[in-house]
């Protein structure tokens, strides 16, 4: 079990270098803050400039006895409920396992953690028994706004490895005037809550704070925009550098690799934040899920092969 201990935390000073770019107002942030656990391999806070970008609940349990709530879990190798008869274990093993760090740069600014299939319960194994792996997943700070992650499975074994994976992202926002911009318009989607699919048109979601909501959106195209005000709409291309009007007010941009083409929506409102004992009452207000995924094609990774997917989290203020 993971304690206190294991929760690697990181700093940097970053100076600041002010670039004006058309149309775009960025005071750029001085400084960041990291923290991971090897219990989940979770970044369980990210700060920008002192600020949170990371929501994590006041209630989430930190002594490696389960999932923590908030930050970055990550949800591998599969998404929600296992499939397998003899699991009923949610989002896969990858959040509650313990990782081993086996790098970490020497400046600070990020660290790598490693999992294979020896290092996990054969309880929660389910249908992975056979499987034998190594996943690698660094976590590095990539200047004084940006976070990045990457992650590389490889498949160690002689059958095929298929998975889905989710970054499971907790953001703090203020919830009653958010806006996820997905990029596209027409974005399928199955609306967990209630089991329809459907298209979004625009491609934005909105309503935090109001309702439930638990969408899993299908070939996104990244970039992803949680957007904290009503200010004007924003035309954006994958590559732009915010590229947001001046009335509106980016909190934070994701980028994901083309491999993670799926993305997961999720606030709880106010019925399941009371039932989930690692989560208080009112911080629904608080946190939005937006979580670069696979879940609609499972990845499959032939004997010897290996698959890698990233992510960019970039702040604008
Ligand atoms: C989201 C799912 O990814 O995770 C939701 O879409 C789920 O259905 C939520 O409720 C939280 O899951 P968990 O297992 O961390 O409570």
């Amino acid at each position: 079990m993971c304690r206190a201990g294991c929760v690697r935390s990181l700093t940097l000073a970053v100076v600041v270098v002010v670039v004006v770019v058309v149309v775009v107002v960025v005071t750029p942030p001085t400084s960041s803050f990291l923290s991971c656990s090897e219990h989940g391999a979770h970044v369980t806070n990210w700060t920008v400039g002192g600020r949170d970008v990371l929501f994590l609940s006041s209630k989430a349990v930190l002594d490696g006895s389960k999932a923590i709530r908030g930050g970055i879990p990550l949800c591998f190798p599969w998404f929600g409920p296992s499939t397998h008869p003899d699991s009923s274990l949610q989002h896969g093993f990858a959040r509650v396992s313990n990782w081993r760090c086996v790098d970490e740069q020497q400046d600070g600014r990020g660290l790598t953690m490693e999992l294979k299939d020896s290092d996990v319960d054969p309880a929660l194994l389910a249908g992975y028994s056979d499987s034998k792996f190594v996943v690698r997943y660094s976590v590095k700070i990539l200047d004084g706004s940006s976070l990045g992650l990457e992650m590389v499975v490889k498949n160690v074994g002689d059958v095929p490895l298929p998975f889905s994976l989710a970054f499971h992202s907790y953001f703090r926002v203020a919830a009653a005037s958010v806006e996820v911009r997905l990029n596209a318009t027409g974005v399928r989607f199955l609306d967990q809550l209630s089991g329809s699919e459907g298209v979004n048109a625009g491609g934005v979601v909105e309503g935090f704070g109001d309702r439930e909501i638990d969408l899993v959106c299908y070939g996104v195209t990244n970039p992803i925009d949680i957007v904290t005000n009503e200010g004007e709409k924003r035309a954006k291309s994958k590559g732009t550098e915010g590229g947001a009007s001046a009335n509106a007010t980016t909190v934070v941009t994701i980028d994901a690799s083309d491999g993670l083409r799926d993305a997961v929506v999720w606030n709880p409102h106010v019925a399941k934040s009371k039932a989930m004992a690692d989560f208080g009452d009112e911080e629904y207000r608080e946190m939005v899920c937006v979580e670069s995924a696979r879940v609609e094609t499972p990845v499959v990774v032939r004997a010897g092969g290996e698959w890698a997917c990233s992510l960019r989290l970039r702040v604008f203020r």
